[in-house]
């Protein structure tokens, strides 16, 4: 996939910050925006190189700086993450993201040194924290399911964890201005600090992470309801509701208002067309319509049945066959186009606090639903999403949890919800 950007940058992003400050987290989440945007992006996590070759299961005392032993074993694996690092981003990568606490200016100088006489860009990305409670969350939510711990009581994991933190902690020296370009994430995202950052991808890094929180809140997908184009077997247009349609779109109010009765407990975002404004009307809520959730435009097509497309133009027809992905329809979009346009509704939605439901169009609910559960671009017009189901995806430490509700059309439902939306109105 071409990158949003302008060119492709080899960049390396080395995280630095104590255990349990949220380095993974970040280190992740940074991955499969980049991945998304068309970067080639991979996360080189010094852990897992410690892990292979001391095990998992070493005890506090092997990451004391004191520890001559421990302290040598560490810098294998450091050592060795940098080697893959490097290879990997010389033949294949854009993006390195190094996750290790780079706790020291001695070897944060080390890891810079080795990156730029290789050719690469180095961004430092400093994550700290002196919230207490956040960090104790972390602990538990992921320090206990890690590897390290595994059948491990949870008082003893828990101890062992914060026994090495504090041995972090004796070594650990924050970042300097000197060091080089950074961005610095405090207290999850209470400051943002950009230090000499340069170029296109290290900017948009910082502007995710000035709207990344920790978040929980489900997003909901759902596509508009049955249209007339649908019940025709046409592509694009604007055309309205089928009554099928219209029942999914009274089912859907009924299933918000059993989940939430408060109104504007829910963020609702439509696109600008007919189907999903009309889908979103009976639901009696406050929404706003964005035209960046436009069906992938069909260009030429337009109009036109698929059957009819194999016919008139098949070269055409054959080439989206090809690659569905990179294809773009005559004076029209690609996949690819509408992963760029829908940048700016991914930043929104992870800034916003509430509950959000997308109402929205089949490629363009694909292209959400791959940045959201982490799915490579390419797969991204082959994934299923049917009409009249509702998608909660709920984030968690390292991904989403999904849950599809098919709803059937509510038979009961009649005309165009002039009732529920008046009754709404006046809560
Ligand atoms: C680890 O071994 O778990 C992390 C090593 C480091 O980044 O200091």
């Amino acid at each position: 996939m071409q990158p949003v950007g302008p060119e492709a940058e080899k960049l390396v992003l080395v995280m630095v910050g104590l255990p349990a400050r949220g380095k993974s987290y970040t280190a992740r989440k940074v991955a499969r925006y980049l991945t998304w945007l068309g970067y080639r992006t991979r996360v080189f996590n010094v852990g897992e190189y410690r892990r292979a070759r001391f095990g998992a299961k070493v005890a506090h005392d092997f990451f004391d700086p004191e520890n001559a032993h421990g302290r040598e074993a560490r810098r294998t694996a450091a050592m060795a993450a940098l080697a893959d690092l490097q290879q990997w981003l010389r033949r294949d990568g854009d993006v390195a993201i190094y996750d290790a606490t780079n706790s020291t200016v001695e070897r944060r100088a080390m890891v810079r040194e080795r990156c730029t006489l290789a050719g690469f860009d180095v961004l430092y990305l400093e994550i700290f924290c002196e919230d207490e409670a956040q960090i104790d969350a972390t602990v538990r939510e992921t320090k206990l399911t890690s590897p390290d711990y595994a059948g491990v009581p949870e008082a003893t994991a828990i101890a062992d964890f914060r026994a090495r933190i504090a041995h972090y902690e004796r070594a650990y020296e924050p970042l300097q201005e000197d060091e080089g370009s950074y961005l610095r994430v405090k207290n999850r995202g209470e400051h943002v600090t950009a230090h000499r950052v340069h170029g296109y991808v290290a900017s948009r890094l910082g502007f995710l992470l000035m709207n990344l929180h920790l978040n929980d809140r489900p997003i909901w997908l759902t596509r508009h309801g049955e249209s007339m184009f649908n019940v025709a077997g046409l592509i694009g247009g604007d055309a309205d509701l089928s009554p099928d349609g219209q029942r999914y779109a009274h089912s859907l109010a009924d299933h918000l208002d059993a989940c939430y009765p408060d109104t504007d407990a829910l963020k609702i975002w439509t696109s600008s067309l007919r189907r999903a404004l009309q889908t979103a009307n009976p639901l009696g809520r406050k929404s706003t319509s964005w035209r960046a959730l436009d069906e992938i435009d069909a260009g030429v097509c337009d109009g036109m049945s698929y059957a009819q497309i194999e016919a008139e133009m098949p070269d055409e027809y054959a080439a989206r066959q090809h690659d569905k992905f990179t294809y773009r329809y005559p004076r029209g979009e690609s996949y690819v186009d509408v992963i760029h346009r829908l940048d700016p509704v991914i930043i929104e939605i992870e800034r916003v606090r509430r509950p959000v439901l997308v109402i929205a169009h089949q490629a363009v609910l694909r292209a959400l639903y791959a940045y959201f559960m982490g799915v490579e671009p390419e797969r991204c017009p082959h994934l299923p999403i049917p009409l009249h189901t509702v998608i909660k995806l709920t984030p968690h430490a390292y991904g989403c949890h999904e849950e599809r509700v098919p709803l059937e059309p509510n038979t009961a439902a009649s005309g165009t919800g002039g009732d529920r939306a008046s009754r709404h109105a006046s809560q």
